[in-house]
């Protein structure tokens, strides 16, 4: 991987077309900037400037300019949802949720008590978000604490906006992959001290589902965040109709009659306005005015929905309910890595409950939707001055169907849509972290 830092103080200039989301297009269908014959200009790691190349270029003289001529660059994705140590088991066949758990994900996880392990599996990792265009990422480490340290250790390296935690898992799992609610508080905490805010980096809390923690468990999550109010929380909900049936029994003696899977959480003290719940395809009104109420966010994780058969979430009434809602590919029960592809499978869940995911929509989950649901929209997710500097460069005409397509296309919302039908890994020209180019397609 190349990784060319800028020189400190130095300002450069990026040449494209230029977009980025200034709003939701669910609810403000003109907020979005699109430069057709863009500046970017970057300056120690930050957005300094977006505009118009000849007006911007006036105003910079002698400003040394990148051409991306002919390329696309928007906000750098962000990933709301994915597991690093499943990066080794994509596509893994036949089974629904609980029992692909069993069958696939856990016996996987065992590996990343060894540092060493995790370390080489996180490498991967890392570079293939990059690949992608993914430049920020919530995600799930495993049990071992070693797994945390790992994955923290390389993103601090690449310089990347990144939040993991060590899983909470003290039953309904095997023995090898099981803590304690002493143990789980008391390695978080330590993990907390060594990485929440160091540089890019945050921490997030991590009980891997209702299923595999004790009510003792969640009690201690609810009290690391407490503690840590700035923390994060991850975990999943209402994934699967077996699961949430179950839930609900497990529950059954410690909470309120009729509560939800979503309510399992919220009586534990989980919906913080910092928590991040995978799925929700099986939550009702109730639970998503719930989340609105909460200031929650949900991860929509459209290609492991699909893969594992576990349902089509209800992304038009989340949002007009006023639930935040970001974009996750949960890799490995996700099939790609790359946000384009998710939103190709996007539009298919909302077309399948009769409805429309506009291509400016699309692109505003995978960047500021995103970052509004990580709470980080004033660092990440738009490339308005004062930004950190994680972009993409994204090549319309990456391959010879694309190419022929937009033969055909006329407007910005168009290009974007047939570069989320058509487009992946192969579409990334380039991929910048806090300015520094960190995947570069054609130098390889
Ligand atoms: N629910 C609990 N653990 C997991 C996991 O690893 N992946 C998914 N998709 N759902 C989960
Ligand atoms: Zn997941």
């Amino acid at each position: 991987m190349t990784t060319t830092l800028p020189a400190p103080g130095l300002r450069r200039g990026y040449r494209a077309s230029v977009l980025h989301l200034l709003g939701d297009p669910h609810v403000a269908p003109q907020a979005y900037a699109y430069f057709d014959d863009g500046l970017l200009i970057i300056e120690h790691g930050h957005v300094l400037a977006l505009g118009p190349y000849a007006t911007l270029l006036d105003q910079h003289p002698g400003l040394e300019v990148v051409d991306y001529t002919g390329k696309l660059i928007v906000p750098g994705f962000i990933d709301t949802h994915v597991h690093y140590p499943q990066t080794e088991m994509i596509g893994s066949y036949g089974e629904e949720l609980l029992a692909w758990l069993d069958a696939y994900t856990y016996p996987t996880e065992r590996a990343f008590a060894d540092k060493d392990y995790a370390r080489s599996v996180a490498k991967v990792f890392l570079r293939e978000l990059l690949r992608n265009g993914t430049t920020s990422a919530l995600v799930f480490a495993t049990v071992h604490r070693a797994s945390v340290d790992a994955l923290f250790e390389e993103a601090e390296q690449l310089g990347m906006r990144l939040i993991t935690g060590k899983v909470l898992m003290d039953r309904n799992a095997p023995a090898y992959l099981r803590d304690t609610p002493q143990t789980a508080y008391d390695e978080s905490k330590e993990l907390i001290a060594a990485w929440h805010n160091k540089g890019r980096l945050s921490y997030a809390v991590t009980p891997r589902f209702a299923g595999s923690s004790s009510p003792e468990q969640l009690r201690a999550a609810a009290r690391l965040l407490v503690e840590h109010p700035d923390c994060y929380l991850q975990t999943h909900v209402a994934e699967n109709k077996s699961e949430v049936r179950w839930i609900e029994s497990l529950y059954a003696d410690e909470v309120p009659p009729h509560t939800s899977y979503l309510g399992v959480y919220d009586h534990f003290q989980l919906m913080t306005e910092r928590a991040v719940f995978a799925h929700g395809i099986h939550l009702d009104d109730e639970d998503f005015d719930l989340l609105a109420r909460r200031k929650s966010a949900v991860s929509f994780c459209p290609t492991s929905n699909l893969f594992l058969g576990s349902g089509l979430f209800r992304l038009d009434h989340a949002q007009q309910r006023g639930v935040k809602v970001g974009l996750g590919t949960d890799i490995g029960a996700g099939t790609s890595f790359s946000l384009l592809q998710t939103l190709n499978e996007a539009y298919k869940v909302v077309k399948l409950q009769g409805g429309k995911l506009s291509a400016l929509r699309a692109f505003y989950l995978a960047t500021l939707g995103s970052a509004r649901a990580l709470e980080l929209a004033d660092k990440i997710g738009s490339l308005l001055p004062g930004r950190e500097a994680d972009f993409v460069v994204l090549d319309p005409d990456a391959t010879p169907l694309l190419a022929f397509r937009n033969r055909k296309v006329s407007s910005i919302d168009e290009r974007l849509f047939v570069l989320m039908t058509l487009g992946d890994d192969r579409a990334v020209r380039a991929t910048y972290v806090a300015g520094a180019l960190v995947h570069d397609r054609d130098a390889l």
